[in-house]
């Protein structure tokens, strides 16, 4: 095993590889720092994009790096193998932190066979400006490199690009999956050796990238099982799967089927050749499943009008982010299956994807509305490149939508507990808090009340937190916030301020006087007390996220004043 140091080391980027069998050897890319990935993808534990090198009489390379590590990745690549001698770089997905150098390392292997889905090398023409050769492949199809290894390929469409292909290797059982089966996670294992350390990495990454595509991931998981035995997976990001592999196979394909059996859906359907028109989608898609609703991203311009049929018969909600005005016959298509198979009470948002030609929102909206289907949130409209801020508006729109079409459920668990638990359950009483918070240009506030102290040394609370909050997404492990405590006798103005429903979006301090703490969220200057706090871990419970905190600075504006007090009748709502 290679250890290289990257340039500056507060980069920290690094280079490991590894022989994972027969003549076979990863070259990873540890990118130590990473701290976000597409939208609302907080990283804890930074990433590694992994490349593979597979020696038979032929050589086939799998996958290349991000460009952040061009000069790493290809000195490393050609202390391995003359690049001259690489007859085929294999392309599991397009997306640039896996084929972010197929352009370089083409320049330096200009002989190399391009191998992947049909759709793939499409986009790649798109960003290799030179010719190169191709060979499409599709499921089933084989690769022969000699001495044994022949590459077999499986289509896995949506995990988590339309594109994706996996390739397995007859002689060595290695399956190289990309981003299935991945997480961001980067240490020095190059396998998965400790599951416990990696639990909520795997599984954050499945909601963020795969939930979405559970049908998907069945269908990949029931093609990956025809397969001989498997004795690794290969993945795009973080540890290799070796010791764990059932396990884990098994935990997407539970996830997986809960998802395609919901009770209810959104059909999402997007455009992604602007390259934002999906990372839209995904912030919309995120914001309605923290309302517990399933959702099914579809890309327009390549899903088949049966299957368009099928996922809006049965779906609750349908979004659609807007195609270009060129559309294509494809999405001409599937825009009039939509049209033709949503029905009456369905849910339905509609978002510009970005592209500065999409088709105006206003007549489908129309229709839509004339035939009985109730706006889930107001026609999300672009008029310049999508910020952080743009991507807050899409996910905090989702959740709205996801929050009306649960609405029913919500009011259903507030009359279901037993009536004498139910009021022993409200005399647990709390005080009153806004927990505020700044990251990037996002910002949110929440009036919480479950708040207690969970450590004396170092010093430490717990709040309770509702998934469906827009505050959620800025406490993931690592963030910042403020705790505000609010003053007995003096916080109707800030209880009412805080308790209005925003609309997406929405600047929840405008109008309140606030100033900045040292953490960069906003202090109440009304407030009795605050708290400086950073998010050490988090429990998940059935309907919210218990967020554990350490205080790192605090003070108080009224020595003699005490702290509101929430008194409540009944425990099963606030
Ligand atoms: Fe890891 Fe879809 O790129």
């Amino acid at each position: 095993m290679v250890a290289l140091a990257g340039r500056p080391t507060q980069t920290r980027l690094t280079i490991e590889t590894a022989a994972i069998a027969q003549d076979t050897t990863t070259i990873r890319s540890l990118d130590w720092d990473r701290d976000r990935f597409d939208i609302e993808f907080a990283l804890q534990n930074g990433t590694t994009y992994n490349s593979f090198l597979i020696r038979g009489e032929k050589v086939a390379l799998v996958d290349t790096s991000h460009e952040k590590f061009r000069q790493l990745y290809l000195d490393t690549l050609t202390g391995l193998i003359d690049p001259k001698t690489i007859d085929y770089i294999v392309i599991s997905h397009t997306e640039p932190d896996h084929s972010g150098l197929v352009a370089d390392v083409l320049k330096l292997a200009p002989q190399a066979v391009v191998v992947g889905a049909k759709v793939a090398i499409q986009f790649l023409e798109g960003f290799v400006h030179q010719p190169f050769e191709r060979q499409l492949v599709k499921s089933g199809d084989r690769l022969d490199l000699g001495n044994g290894h022949e590459l077999e390929f499986v289509s896995a469409p949506n995990l988590h690009w339309p594109d994706t292909i996996f390739t397995y290797d007859h002689k060595t059982g290695v399956l190289y999956t990309c981003d299935a089966f991945g997480m961001h996670y980067c240490d020095d294992c190059t396998y998965d050796e400790n599951l416990e350390l990696l639990d909520a990495d795997f599984r954050i990454y499945y909601e963020c990238l795969m939930g979405p595509n559970a049908r998907s991931v069945l269908s990949a998981i029931k093609r990956i099982k025809e397969l001989p035995p498997i004795h690794l997976i290969a993945t795009g990001h973080g540890p290799l799967l070796q010791h764990h592999r059932e396990e884990l196979v098994g935990r997407y394909q539970e996830w997986s089927q809960a998802k395609a059996k919901a009770e209810k859906t959104v059909a999402l359907f997007y455009v992604p050749e602007y390259g934002v028109g999906d990372r839209l989608a995904q912030a919309v898609a995120e914001g309605i499943q923290k309302t517990g609703v399933v959702v099914e991203l579809v890309d327009l311009s390549l899903v088949e009008p049966s299957e368009v049929r099928e996922l809006v018969d049965i779906a609750t909600g349908v979004v659609l982010g807007m195609p270009p005005q060129s559309k294509s016959a494809e999405v001409q298509a599937a825009l009039s299956t939509i049209l033709a198979t949503v029905h009456e009470k369905q849910v339905f948002g509609l978002f510009e994807s970005g592209g500065g030609d999409d088709e105006s929102v206003y007549p489908l909206r129309n229709r839509f509305q004339e035939l009985g289907l109730v706006e889930g949130f107001s026609p999300i409209l672009l008029k310049e490149t999508p910020t952080e801020t743009t991507y807050q508006l899409c996910q905090e729109a989702g959740t709205d939508l996801g929050q009306l079409m649960t609405r029913d459920r919500a009011i259903k668990q507030m009359k279901s507990l037993d009536n004498d638990l139910d009021k022993a359950l409200g005399r647990l009483s709390g005080g009153l808090y806004i927990i505020t918070a700044r990251k990037g240009e996002a910002s949110s506030a929440m009036l919480a009340s479950w708040v207690s102290q969970a450590s004396l040394k170092p010093l430490g609370i717990t709040i309770a937190v509702a998934k469906d909050r827009a505050i959620e997404s800025l406490m993931h492990v690592g963030d910042h916030f403020v705790l505000n405590v609010l003053e007995e006798g003096n916080y109707q103005h800030l209880m009412k301020h805080f308790l209005k429903r925003f609309a997406p979006g929405a600047d929840r301090f405008a109008g309140v006087k606030t100033y900045a703490a040292s953490n960069g969220s906003p202090i109440l200057a009304d407030a009795l007390a605050y708290l400086e706090c950073e998010v050490i871990s988090r429990i998940e419970t059935a309907d919210h996220w218990l967020v554990y905190s350490q205080v790192e600075v605090g003070r108080v504006s009224k020595a003699d004043s005490l702290t509101a007090v929430h008194h409540r009748k009944v425990g099963n709502h606030y």
